[in-house]
């Protein structure tokens, strides 16, 4: 009896290959790592990435060594209307970010925490996970990732299910979400909750390439981390 063990991490493969991008992965490498160790003696005749599909399940793929991978929760209708409005905004009609930005301008430390306490409740960080350094400033890639993330998808985007989309309804409380060691588990994720789950504002459908451009660009936020 032979066993195809399709491994992304090859005994071989050095262990530096490897870029822990968040905890989840960093789990992840320990839990391939020990099914790598047990499996070492079958994957050596066999190639490696020799392009078997892993079989995909109701609720993840069962990728190498077994290890089942859940994505990200379906994304949802806001629960921060109420606090925008309280915050002086119009949940339907948000003004551009750099004009968001601007009317904080002479309100004195304090006018822009309650919109602030919204991003960072969003994404489950602290102010300082994204201001740094002696002027609390923010750095020129995140702070034009979060402008494209207000001005592209909180403005211009809407869920289809109806309801307010905002930071939190596909960040709910995490930074990073994507569950991306799972390629074709995250292509179906997208589908349902990005193509198939938002319409622009205008009610035009989205696609992949109203993101990811065509040809399709993956990692596209690089892009927009270059872009103010
Ligand atoms: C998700 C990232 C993020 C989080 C979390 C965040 N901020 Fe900001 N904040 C920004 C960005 C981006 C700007 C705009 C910076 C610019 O235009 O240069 C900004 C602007 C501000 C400003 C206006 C002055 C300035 O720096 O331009 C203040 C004050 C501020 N933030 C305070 C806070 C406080 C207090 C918290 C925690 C409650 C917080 N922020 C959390 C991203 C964040
Ligand atoms: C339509 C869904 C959606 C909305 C709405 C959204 N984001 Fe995002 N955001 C994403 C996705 C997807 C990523 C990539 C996450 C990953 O790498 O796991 C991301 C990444 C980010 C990142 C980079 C995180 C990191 O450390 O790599 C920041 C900062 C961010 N978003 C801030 C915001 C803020 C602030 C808002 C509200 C103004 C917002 N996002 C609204 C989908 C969204
Ligand atoms: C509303 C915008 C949006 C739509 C529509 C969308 N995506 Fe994404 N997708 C994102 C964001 C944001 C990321 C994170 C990009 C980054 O990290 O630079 C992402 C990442 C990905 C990744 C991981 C890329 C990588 O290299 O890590 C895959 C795969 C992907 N999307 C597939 C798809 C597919 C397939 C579709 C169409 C069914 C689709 N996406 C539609 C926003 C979108």
């Amino acid at each position: 009896m032979r066993f195809s063990v399709s491994h992304s991490f090859s005994s071989a493969a050095p262990a530096s290959a490897v870029s822990p991008r968040t905890l989840r992965s960093a789990l992840l490498f320990v839990a391939l790592t020990a099914s790598a160790a047990t499996a070492a003696c079958s994957s050596a005749d066999s190639p490696a990435g020799n392009g078997t599909t892993p079989p995909v399940t109701g609720d993840g793929a069962l990728v190498d060594g077994g290890v089942i991978l859940p994505q990200a929760p379906d994304i949802r209708a806001s629960a921060l209307d109420a606090d925008l409005k309280a915050a002086g905004l119009d949940p339907a009609n948000l003004p551009e970010f750099d004009a968001l930005i601007a009317s904080f301008e002479g309100g004195g430390p304090d006018a822009a925490k309650p919109v602030m306490t919204l991003f960072a409740t969003s994404l489950g960080l602290e102010c300082k996970g994204c201001h740094s350094g002696a002027k609390n400033a923010v750095p020129t890639a995140r702070r034009n990732i979060v402008a494209g993330m207000w001005n592209k998808f909180v403005r211009e985007m809407r869920l289809k299910q109806g309801g307010l989309l905002f930071c939190d309804s596909c960040h709910q409380g995490k930074a990073t979400f994507l569950v991306r060691e799972d390629p074709k588990g995250l292509g179906a994720w997208m589908s349902t909750n990005f193509a198939n789950g938002l319409v622009s504002a205008t009610g035009a459908a989205n696609t992949c390439t109203t993101c990811h451009g065509d040809p399709f660009n993956g990692p596209f936020l690089d892009v927009w981390a270059a872009t103010k």
